[in-house]
């Protein structure tokens, strides 16, 4: 329960909390990450090493399904602490619902319903009828999504179950698809919050441009998940940096500083948000609106038989893999390739504004009610919100304009169709789904794009009449 969590003087600064736990007035935290045998799970462990004097844990569990590949994070995950963090009294990794879920304060949930392995399907079955082949838009996420719900239904039920009022942060993907079903299924959980990495990422490049770090600059921005844009950058000063940005992209590139985005087709994707900031005047887009933008563009580049989920298996998941084969084996992280990153970084700030009440602002994705003047008041949208010790409150963005709310509302019907095939079970609805993306749009072919799907998700999705 929330008294659990006890923040010490309630200050609300950091320093605070050390003291705090320090006089032994700050309650340790359980926490378990959903999804431990992820490839970005390594890189969430050592921020939370690094942010031991904000974050004070007790115990760490990592939960997963597949028992062999979290195995390999949790023995990395016992030498790893008792190296950098020993405080930390407990480690556990389970595929035990009630061992992972019981007693906690904190859930961490990252899952990828049926592996990178189906991503590749969901990327490349798209490319053969010529539609844009991504994880998480167009085609690719409508799967990703039908895939998804299920498993991320009963595992936020299960949390509940055992621990009623635990934090969950959830950034599973399609996080856009995900926050729709959040709101049917559990309207009322104020504890389930949604959050995505990405407007971060694009924060830290634009950050270097101003020779700034990110805690420096507070974004406005609208919009959906991954389908959104900032509308301004202020500094400490109250400066508006945005506009420097948007003259810095008319004849350079903003190119992306994270470790994890180092492979050339996350290049490739800021190259193209420089070109989507020249095509069109005003807010500067999240890169995701490249598939909706230029989608004949993003097929042609793209290699049918080797899409970014082949590059992602050949290259993070052996180079995680193997970094946490050698510290297995040497029993020792000194030496090692382990790295952290934004994704981490972000999540653990969350908690920390959570924890200390601190009221600190991200981006969240929460129900509209009005934040988004014109858009429908039950749109999960994606906004700044302050975080504190209550939850979520987001921030009035106010009316805007029609080439966004356009985009917008043909993407979100889009979002709705889907949550409503899954549950209709509906052959229909996701035929209309896939008609409303603007990555498809074409009826033949969201049809046989629609049943190769269905063939190749038989296992996983339910089943459409
Ligand atoms: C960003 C997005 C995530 C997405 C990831 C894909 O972090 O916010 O939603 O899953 O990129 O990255 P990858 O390197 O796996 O293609
Ligand atoms: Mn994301």
């Amino acid at each position: 329960s929330l008294a659990k969590v006890l923040y010490g003087t309630g200050s609300g600064h950091m320093m605070s909390v050390t003291t705090a736990k320090g006089d032994g007035l700050m309650k340790k935290l359980d926490i378990t990450i959903v999804g431990g045998g992820s490839t970005y799970t390594p890189a969430l462990l050592k921020t939370i090493c690094d942010y031991q004097d904000q974050l004070p844990i007790r115990s760490l569990t990592l939960y997963d399904i597949d028992e062999e590949r979290q195995a390999k994070v949790g023995r990395f995950a016992e030498i790893l602490f008792k190296e950098k963090y020993p405080e930390v009294e407990e480690i556990h990794y389970t595929t035990d619902e009630e061992k992972a879920f019981a007693n906690k304060d904190f859930v961490l949930m990252q899952i990828r319903s049926g592996g990178l392995k189906m991503r590749v399907d969901d990327e490349q079955i798209p490319l053969k009828h010529g539609a844009v082949g991504q994880e998480t838009c167009g085609p690719g996420g409508f799967a990703y999504g039908m895939r998804t719900l299920q498993q991320f239904i009963d595992i936020v039920k299960g949390i509940r179950h055992f621990s009623p009022d635990a934090w969950i942060i959830n950034y599973s993907n399609p996080a856009a698809i995900v926050a729709e079903a959040t709101k049917r299924e559990f309207p009322d959980d104020k504890r389930l919050i949604n959050i995505c990495d990405m407007p971060i990422a694009i924060m830290d490049a634009f950050s270097s441009v101003l020779d700034k770090d990110r805690s420096q600059l507070s974004p406005r921005y609208f919009g959906l998940n991954h389908f959104g844009w900032f509308t301004a950058l202020y500094d400490e000063t109250g400066k508006d940096r945005l506009p420097e940005i948007h003259s810095f992209l008319k004849d350079k590139e903003i190119l992306p500083s994270e470790e994890a985005m180092l492979d050339e087709s996350w290049q490739d994707t800021f190259k193209q948000l420089a070109q989507m900031t020249r095509d069109f005047d005003g807010y500067i887009p999240n890169t995701y609106l490249q598939y909706y933008l230029y989608p004949a563009q993003m097929v042609e580049k793209s290699n049918p038989t080797y899409t970014r989920a082949n590059e992602v298996i050949n290259g993070r998941e052996k180079n995680v893999f193997s970094m946490l084969d050698d510290v297995n084996e040497r029993q020792t992280v000194e030496g090692s390739s382990l790295v952290s990153g934004v994704h981490g970084d972000y999540i653990i700030d969350l908690m920390a504004s959570i924890i200390n009440n601190e009221s600190e602002m991200f981006l969240v994705m929460v129900e509209n009610k009005g934040a988004i003047e014109n858009l429908p008041s039950d749109a999960m949208v994606e906004v700044p919100c302050l975080v504190n010790a209550n939850g979520v409150e987001p921030l009035r963005v106010g009316p805007i304009p029609t080439f966004y709310k356009g985009l917008l509302e043909n993407q979100l019907a889009y979002e709705k169709l889907t949550v409503d095939a899954y549950y209709n079970n509906s052959y229909d609805d996701a035929l209309k789904a896939l008609v409303l993306n603007r990555t498809v749009v074409d009826t033949p072919k969201a049809k046989a794009i629609l049943n190769d799907l269905i063939e190749a998700n038989k296992d996983h999705w339910p089943k459409l009449d």
